[in-house]
């Protein structure tokens, strides 16, 4: 087996600097790519790119708020001359501030979480796009959720970006496979990171929410990041448009249909 199917690629991965981003950064160059890691700066972000070297890849840190379309378009291209060009492109920054009810959301709220994770994706997508189709070649990945997927009480704000950028894979995965450009996706579930702190903070949250989980446990950034590997590397070369479910089995199952059956089950025992 190839443990290496990435040497020669050069990859950008934006969110790099903790959780889910920076696993997948890491993975990447585990695999052989260089790297360009994008986050609003600070020494985590030098101290990825620094462990990404200590792997013996290039890890070039690229100081990017997602949420500046210009200053998207200017770290882009700051990557690709860092890197000597671009293959694979991660569009992983995002998350939520705030939850709660729809009705309770306010037009600051919606404009703060579309900004980040639908607005910033539709830059990069657009930048990185332009380049990789003139170049005809590459492989983009979103990093959604599975609150893209269903309903997702207190999260709708967020939820309708992760769905957007679901709807985005399959029409870009159509519109950029004859310049030999994939496009696919990654719907993780409930992975254990610092957007997932005030969560896991209290016991009764965290254990209630594992609870649904059929593996009964969180996720951790590592279980997402072979996955990004994979569909990123030529193996995955007739996957476009797929969205990859990461979630230990959580949407799998109706719930309450399981919960009734395992009480049944019990009952019967
Ligand atoms: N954790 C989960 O359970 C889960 C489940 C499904 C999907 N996801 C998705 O996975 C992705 C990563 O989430 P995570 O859990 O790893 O979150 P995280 O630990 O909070 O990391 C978020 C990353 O995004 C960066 N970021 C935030 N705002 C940014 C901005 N304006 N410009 C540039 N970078 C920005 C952060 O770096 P700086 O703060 O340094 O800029 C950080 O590197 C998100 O898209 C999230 O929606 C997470």
């Amino acid at each position: 087996m190839n443990t290496q199917p990435l040497t020669g690629k050069r990859a950008l991965v934006t969110g790099a600097s903790r959780g889910i981003g920076r696993a997948i950064a890491l993975a990447l160059a585990e695999a052989g790519a260089d790297v360009a890691v994008l986050a609003r700066g600070g020494d985590a972000l030098e101290s990825v790119a620094a462990e990404i070297k200590d792997l013996g890849r290039q890890g070039v840190p690229v100081v990017c708020d997602v949420t500046d379309p210009a200053r998207i378009d200017a770290a882009v291209g700051e990557a690709v001359d860092a890197l000597g060009g671009l293959d694979i492109a991660v569009n992983n920054a995002g998350g939520f501030n705030w939850t709660g009810p729809f009705l309770d959301m306010t037009a600051a709220d919606w404009e703060e979480v579309r900004g980040l994770n639908l607005d910033a994706s539709v830059s990069l997508l657009r930048r990185v796009g332009a380049h990789l189709t003139a170049q005809g070649s590459g492989s983009v990945l979103n990093v959604s959720s599975i609150a893209g997927l269903g309903g997702a009480p207190r999260l709708s704000f967020y939820a309708v970006c992760k769905a957007a950028m679901i709807s985005l894979t399959h029409t870009l995965a159509v519109e950029w496979a004859a310049s030999g450009v994939r496009v696919n996706a990654i719907a993780p579930g409930w992975i254990d990171t610092a957007l997932t702190g005030s969560f896991t903070a209290h016991d009764q949250v965290r254990l209630g929410l594992q609870s649904e989980v059929p593996q009964d446990r969180w996720g951790r950034p590592e279980d997402v990041a072979g996955a990004a590997v994979y569909l990123s590397c030529d193996g995955a070369a007739f996957v476009t448009g797929s969205v990859l479910v990461l979630d230990g089995g959580l949407t799998s199952q109706l719930s309450h249909v399981a919960r009734n059956l395992l009480d049944l089950g019990r009952a019967a025992a």
